[in-house]
């Protein structure tokens, strides 16, 4: 990646780096001319370079679900060497054996590496449901890295990434263009897309979620109307960049749940222009439309649901990407923070920035706690005592905070080397244990 990508604005775009809108038909150049008009595969296609299709659904998924993109390309993704198994043994996806705890369970933040780790090799998997055979469920993974991708170009068969940064900036370059992101911004890299990671801040670590499922897309809104949560203009699509690079490169695939590495002797990010509705986009969660209460109680934590992967069960996602980002609190007569409960869903949490109104400590940024099917969770004693007796004339702002949710319809299983890990907090549910009895009967 020495070289950079040579990159120029698009002619046919407003923005000279990204297109804003939700899955939109978009279609970007970086060389006037590259696109046909009127035909996807002419016979021969502008500047000498190859038409190929990528479908990220079948060819006969409904209008509305159908994603596809044209790919304008030096050279077709099919030129490289045979594909040799690759180890990193942290970075799977066996979680579907054996028993599970019902514990709650809480991580704290995943050391940074000591010796030189890329994004691929500073994956830690923590857990996960379903498979890639399956085409259901998620895999929960870590990372923590402290260099950049170099000559090494990854995509992933097996699911959508939806990449979460905690600390440090990701610089992505992909087939279809640059998608740059920091803390409190999110990235999603669609199934087999390639792309490689530079960490332009140096040391960087987040988490992913790596999609088994239907594609993530934005919530219906219901009775709240065409407007808030995540706005659909509010996510942005890069522009078409290219890098015309040749050397002795490698492409990892993660194909069924494992690693493969094949040679490849130029750089697969060599499409010059794309169109379609396929494609890596990023957002930045802080301007969520956060939705609550002007009353009393609580709405359920669905109101704060971004990006949505259905399951074949309405109402019942497979996945759903939940935040909790700064907001007030007005609700009178209501225990204002989160609240006990037990839910038939399974709850994997991690916190991006500040604190976590539900808990006064022990839960910090990088860290991740997981309540799974029906396991009762809530405020800890020290959030409860403070809360159920606040002052409530005023309202709160919960101000320095960006927390989210992986929440999926399966229970989320945790990996070995999760439960086995340092950094899990195997006191956490002493948090619980000063609850004090309160009731009193009433006498007579
Ligand atoms: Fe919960």
């Amino acid at each position: 990646m020495g070289e950079g990508l040579k990159r120029k604005p698009s002619p046919i775009m407003s923005n000279d780096k990204y297109q804003s809108g939700f899955a939109n038909h978009f279609a970007t150049e970086a060389i006037e001319g590259t696109l046909p008009i009127g035909r996807n595969s002419p016979q021969r296609v502008a500047h000498g370079l190859y038409a190929e299709q990528l479908s990220g659904t079948a060819f006969t998924a409904p209008r509305a679900e159908n994603h596809r993109s044209w790919l304008y390309r030096i050279r077709p993704a099919a030129m490289h060497g045979t594909f040799a198994p690759f180890v990193q043994a942290g970075f799977h996806n066996d979680f579907e054996s054996g028993p599970v705890s019902p514990d709650q369970l809480r991580w704290s933040p995943l050391p940074l590496p000591e010796t030189p780790k890329d994004f691929v090799e500073g994956l830690f998997t923590m857990a996960g449901n379903g498979s890639a055979v399956a085409q259901h469920g998620v895999g929960i993974h870590l990372y923590a890295a402290n260099r950049s991708m170099q000559g090494r170009y990854f995509y992933d068969a097996d699911g959508e990434l939806l990449i979460v940064p905690q600390q440090g900036a990701l610089r992505i370059a992909t087939e279809l263009g640059l998608v740059e992101v920091e803390p409190q911004q999110i990235a999603v890299i669609p199934r087999g897309v390639r792309f490689s990671v530079e960490l332009p801040e140096g040391a960087s670590r987040g988490y992913v979620c790596e999609n088994f499922g239907a594609m993530l897309r934005l919530p219906d809104l219901g009775p709240i109307g065409a407007n808030g949560l995540a706005n659909p203009r509010d996510f942005e699509t890069p522009v078409a960049a290219y890098e015309d690079m040749e050397g002795e490169f490698e492409l990892i695939a993660k194909f069924q749940g494992h690693l493969w590495r094949a040679d490849i002797g130029h750089s697969p990010l060599d499409v010059v222009g794309w169109h379609g509705n396929y494609a890596p986009y990023r957002y930045d969660l802080r301007r969520f439309n956060a939705i609550g209460s002007i009353s009393f109680d609580h709405p359920d934590p669905s109101i704060f649901t971004m990006l949505t992967s259905p399951s074949d069960t309405a109402g019942t996602a497979n996945l759903d990407f939940v935040i909790f980002p700064p907001r007030w609190l007005v609700a009178q007569d209501t225990f204002r923070p989160p609240w006990f409960h037990r839910n038939v869903a399974s709850e994997f949490m991690g916190l991006v920035h500040g604190a976590y109104d539900a808990k006064a400590e022990g839960f910090s940024p990088g860290g991740a706690s997981l309540h799974n099917c029906m396991s009762g969770h809530g405020p800890d004693a020290a959030t409860f005592e403070k809360a159920s007796t606040a002052d409530l004339s005023k309202p709160d702002v919960v101000a320095d905070t960006m927390a989210f949710m992986f929440e999926t319809r399966a229970v989320i299983r945790p990996t070995h080397q999760a439960i086995q890990a340092p950094h899990r907090q195997r006191d956490y549910q002493d948090c619980w244990a000063g609850l004090r009895k309160r009731f009193i009967a009433p006498t007579g």
